[in-house]
This record gives C-alpha cells, sequence and structure tokens, in this order.
C-alpha cells in the first residue's frame, strides 16, 4: 500500500444490504505466536484475516525461519516451524504492532531464550510490558536491557510458577500461557484476562498438546508439557470489526445483515446500541442490524471483558454525535485513547474539553466532510462512521493504521451501498 492512499467517503447514504465479519485479528495475532511451540507438524490455521498486523506477524515467522503459506483470498494460513532457530526478532518488524511481544514467549519456551528490541502499536496511553517480563522472570527466567537497546530473555530451564496481572492484560495472559506450557510443573495466572480470543487461542493451544484450564475465567492454571505439535483450527469472528459493520448499520439508519456476530462475545456492546434505539435481530446464521431515525444518547464505560469493549469506544463516541441529546463516554482502560475526539470534532462534533478520560457529547451535530487522519486502528473507524454520517465528502489519511485491523473496509461498506473509495 502507498503510504499516501486517502479513502474518500461520500456520507449520507444509508446502508443496505449483506456483508461478512473478518477473521479475529486478536485471535489470529497470538495463534501465529504459537505456532512457534510445536516441534512435529505444521500448524493450520482458517479464517486468517488480511489485516497489516496479521501480513507482519506472518513475515516475522518467516524471518525466524518458518515456512509460511498464506492465501489470503481464502483465509488459510499453513506454518510449519520445525527448522526455526532464530531467537532474535527482528526490530524492522516489531517496531510496527505491539502483539509482536507475544512472539516473547513461545521463543523463551521452545529455545530458553528471545530478544526483542521495540513494540511499536497504537498510541493509545503508556501500555507497560512489566506483568510479560515479571512473569517470564518468575518462571526461572532472567531479563535483562541489552547496551544499544533491547531486551534479552534467558532461561536454562523453567519451572512452574504462581503468576499475576495487576489488571487483567490480553496478550499478558496470552504470552504467560505461551510462556508456561512447555515448563517443567504447574503454573497459575492470577487476575488474567478472559477475554474471548483468549479463549479461542487457548482451544488451538489445547488441540497442540497444551494442558490449560481454567481460560476465560480469571484464574487460568497450565500444567508443563514435554512437547506440543501442530494442529488445524478456524479462527473466531472479529467481535471489534462486526461492532464496527453494526454501527456503520446503525449511524446511517440502515438496515443490514451480518454473517459472524457471535452475541454472546458482544452483549453489553449490543445493549448499549439498543439503548440508543438500533434493532437488532437474529435471523439464522445473519443478524440483522436497524438504525433508528434518530438515535438516542448513550453513557459508556469501558472496562474489561465482559464489559464494554475500550476497542469499540472510539466508534461508539462518533454515534453519540449523530444522538439527540448529551452522552457520556469514559475510557477507563488505556490512559490517552481519545485521539478520535480531535478528529471528531473536525467533523464538527460538539464535544466539551475532556477531563479525567470522560467525553462529553452534545448532540445531535450535524456532521460536514472533514479531512482527518487514522491515529489508530479504532481512531481511524471512528472516522469511517463519522464521513459515513456526515454531509458532505471526507478524506481520511493514515491509512495503514487502519489497514492494520480490518481488511478491505471500502469493498465491504461498497458492498453496502457506501460511497466510499480508496485513491
Ligand atoms: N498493562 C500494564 N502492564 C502490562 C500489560 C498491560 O500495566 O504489562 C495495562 C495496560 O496499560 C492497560 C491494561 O493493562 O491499562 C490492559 O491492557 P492489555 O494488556 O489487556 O492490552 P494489550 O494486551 O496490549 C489487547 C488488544 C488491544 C485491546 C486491549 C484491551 C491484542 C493484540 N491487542 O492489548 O487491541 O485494546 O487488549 O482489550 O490483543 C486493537 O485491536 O485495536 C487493540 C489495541
Amino acid at each position: 500500500m502507498s503510504p499516501i492512499e486517502v479513502l474518500f467517503v461520500r456520507g449520507g447514504r444509508s446502508l443496505q444490504g449483506e456483508v461478512e465479519v473478518q477473521g479475529s485479528k486478536n485471535a489470529a495475532l497470538p495463534m501465529l505466536a504459537a505456532s512457534l511451540l510445536a516441534t512435529e507438524g505444521q500448524t493450520v490455521l482458517h479464517r486468517v484475516p488480511p489485516v497489516n498486523d496479521v501480513l507482519v506477524a506472518l513475515e516475522v515467522l518467516r524471518r525466524l525461519g518458518a515456512r509460511v503459506d498464506y492465501d489470503a483470498t481464502e483465509g488459510v494460513a499453513v506454518l510449519d516451524t520445525r527448522d526455526v532457530k532464530e531467537t532474535q526478532l527482528p526490530a524492522d518488524l516489531t517496531n510496527r504492532f505491539r502483539a509482536s511481544l507475544l512472539f516473547v514467549g513461545p521463543l523463551l519456551a521452545r529455545f530458553g531464550r528471545a530478544w526483542i528490541q521495540e513494540v511499536g502499536g497504537c498510541t493509545i496511553g503508556s501500555r507497560p510490558t512489566d506483568y510479560h517480563y515479571r512473569g517470564f522472570a518468575r518462571l526461572g527466567a532472567e531479563v535483562e536491557g541489552v547496551n544499544g537497546g533491547g531486551i534479552d530473555v534467558v532461561a536454562k530451564r523453567l519451572s512452574g510458577a504462581f503468576m499475576y496481572c495487576d489488571l487483567p492484560s490480553h496478550t499478558g495472559v496470552e504470552n504467560l500461557v505461551m510462556a508456561s506450557c512447555l515448563a517443567e510443573g504447574e503454573s497459575v495466572i492470577e487476575n488474567a484476562a478472559s477475554d474471548p480470543e483468549i479463549v479461542d487461542f487457548a482451544s488451538l493451544l489445547q488441540k497442540m498438546g497444551a494442558q490449560v484450564e481454567g481460560v476465560g475465567t480469571r484464574r487460568v492454571h497450565i500444567k508443563g508439557v514435554r512437547e506440543l505439535a501442530g494442529a488445524e483450527h478456524t479462527i473466531m469472528y472479529d467481535r471489534l470489526d462486526a461492532g464496527l459493520l453494526m454501527m456503520a448499520g446503525a449511524i446511517t439508519g440502515g438496515d443490514i445483515a451480518l454473517k459472524g456476530v457471535v452475541r454472546d462475545h458482544l452483549y453489553v456492546f449490543e445493549a448499549k446500541l439498543q439503548q440508543m434505539g438500533v434493532e437488532m435481530t437474529e435471523e439464522g446464521a445473519w443478524m440483522r442490524v436497524r438504525g433508528p431515525e434518530t438515535l438516542s444518547p448513550i453513557n459508556v464505560v469501558t472496562t474489561f471483558y465482559p464489559g464494554f469493549p475500550t476497542d469499540l469506544q472510539p466508534g461508539i463516541t462518533a454515534l453519540a454525535c449523530m444522538a439527540k441529546g448529551d452522552s457520556y463516554v469514559r475510557e477507563t482502560v488505556f490512559e490517552d485513547r481519545l485521539g478520535h475526539v480531535k478528529a471528531l470534532r473536525s467533523f464538527g462534533a460538539r464535544i466539551a474539553p475532556e477531563k479525567d478520560s470522560l467525553v462529553l457529547v452534545h448532540g445531535p451535530a450535524q456532521l460536514k466532510g472533514a479531512k482527518v487522519k487514522a491515529m489508530d486502528i479504532r481512531a481511524g473507524a471512528a472516522c469511517v462512521l463519522a464521513g459515513l454520517a456526515a454531509e458532505g465528502c471526507t478524506e481520511i489519511s493514515n491509512l495503514y493504521q487502519l489497514d492494520r485491523g480490518h481488511a478491505h473496509i471500502e469493498h465491504r461498506l461498497r458492498g453496502l451501498g457506501a460511497d466510499i473509495e480508496r485513491h
């Protein structure tokens, strides 16, 4: 993709038609990392979404020496990591997405060593990594900053241990599970995150031969095994991509049908949309979403799963701009995830100065097309939503960010009748 590509959206069309949700990025990423644990057989993943973070993660695997065959159209990745010997992660790739940290756990488990320079990703707060490294240390690894940069994690032997997260960390749990599953003895991770992507990831690990229990609860239990083998798995649908598409239907007063909405993963989000006047009905494998003529205002507090997901907060803030009345949106997971507020103001949204991560949105605003930058994946999604609802033309730049999390969004929205093009 050329870095100067721009998305042009001409708003005001009510979306109609059918669309399919992509496979989950945040489930695919730990599974790609987990493939490194296999010393026998291949790992075959289905419904792997062709988003930038996944493409870069596949490249990381190749650079470590894995054989990677990815068919983006079919969404199938065949990964053979048997010949991997490299334990230094390529810095020019790890600086592009934070989830590259997920490669450290399996390299440490399999080879007793991993080196990583720095991790990149969304600029949504300081995003420390202490739970990951503290957990590795508790398993017996030495974690050292290296002269000239980077972190070296080394262990002669890993032994099962008690580990914990101060806050339920999504990738923290995944990394510590991978580091523990070949360790000698039993491990416990207390105050674990319980997101559906972690449950899906653990079911791949179980197929590979890992003994992991309690995933989906606050306490995860791992019994170390001697070796793991490749396995086959179909990745869950992406609840955040589903959320974006549902909000696209809602903000345009549309009537759309989505394949791949797992309601069990989205209860709180769905309840909030209902409060805004959006109708959602299950019709076999499809969910029908009908937006009201006028949205109602909303109170949202983001929190850990199963609470309202922080990743859908920028999008619902865009919806709140159109709602008739005042809405309150409070971000509690990341301290700096309000970058989209400035962008929404460019569309003419009336949003009070944010204070203590609380956003007060005065609706309804008559949104007008604007020139904006996708600051991160989900802020970019909020710009797309505002653009669909705004009068006139919107130009969204910095599309690398949006493409990190949502595949071919303009194709899928165009299929619903949106006037949206990439140039
Ligand atoms: N935290 C620490 N120390 C750590 C790890 C986390 O203090 O070592 C704190 C964070 O600062 C934050 C909280 O714990 O306040 C939770 O962060 P978490 O570790 O759960 O975030 P993450 O694992 O880095 C994943 C998703 C994010 C999503 C968050 C929250 C992946 C690859 N990323 O990040 O997804 O926002 O969980 O649900 O799974 C996205 O897809 O756009 C995205 C940013």
